[in-house]
């Protein structure tokens, strides 16, 4: 039997959903699935972290306006047959990540159209917006768009929210033992949601054994 084969095409900021793929990989290898990866990479990116308040408090403006972030071109290679693709990348402001909503413009059609997308979210809380609107766009291409996987930041608010903003302002609290870290251990994603990435990878290579797919491009 043909090798099940999985394009993923992601972006990362903060290196959260760089660090859940990797384990979400190692389920669908570890299940027999071929896997390509593909990074998109802006060709001015945002600075991390942001240097002033008004920087950051300018990006999260501009991204909840939908801007794209122009990308290098993706590998020629993304053009084929896949029995699925794992879009994956950060929630900004609401919206997909500004580099993922360019490679939706410009390679979304080529590269997705007629294929079942999958997908994945990192996010602090508030992904639904987001996952629409991928859904919408991919809905246009022909795409059949199954549920997301998504990835919350488990930590309680305001904690929560304050600790992301004092990481993009390059700001989180160094001592291990601060006042701070007792209500925010870390920033992003814990061990048990790789865990659960691993777990999701498995899942979907399960998936794509028993329920084939394949398009043309
Ligand atoms: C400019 C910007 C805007 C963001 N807006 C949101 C948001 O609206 N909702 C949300 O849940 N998280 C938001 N986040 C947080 C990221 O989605 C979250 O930290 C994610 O885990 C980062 O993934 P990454 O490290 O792969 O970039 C924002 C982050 C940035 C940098």
């Amino acid at each position: 039997m043909d090798k099940k084969r999985v394009l993923i095409v992601y972006y990362t900021y903060t290196h959260q959903t760089k660090v859940q793929l990797r384990h979400f990989i190692a389920g669908l290898e570890g299940a027999g699935i071929e896997v390509v990866q593909e990074r998109l990479t802006p060709i001015v990116p945002y600075e991390f972290p942001f240097k002033t308040f008004i920087r950051l408090a300018t990006a999260m403006v501009v991204t909840s306006f939908q801007k794209r972030m122009t990308i290098a071109p993706v590998a020629a290679r993304c053009i084929d047959f896949w029995d699925c693709i794992v879009l994956a990348g950060p929630t900004w402001s609401y919206n997909p990540s500004g580099p993922m909503l360019d490679f939706l413009d410009r390679y979304g059609r080529d590269v997705c159209g007629g294929k079942r997308v999958v997908p994945f979210i990192s996010c602090r809380a508030y992904w639904r917006l987001h996952f629409w609107t991928m859904k919408r766009r991919l809905n246009q291409y022909g795409s059949v768009v199954e549920n997301p996987i998504v990835f919350n930041h488990p930590v309680k608010e305001p904690w929560r929210s304050l600790g992301l903003l004092l990481k993009l302002l390059g700001k989180i609290a160094q001592r291990r033992f601060s006042w701070f870290r007792q209500h925010y251990p870390r920033y992003g994603h814990n061990e048990a949601q790789r865990i659960e990435a691993r777990e999701q990878g498995k899942k979907l290579a399960e998936r794509l054994l028993r329920e084939p797919f394949r398009s043309k491009p």
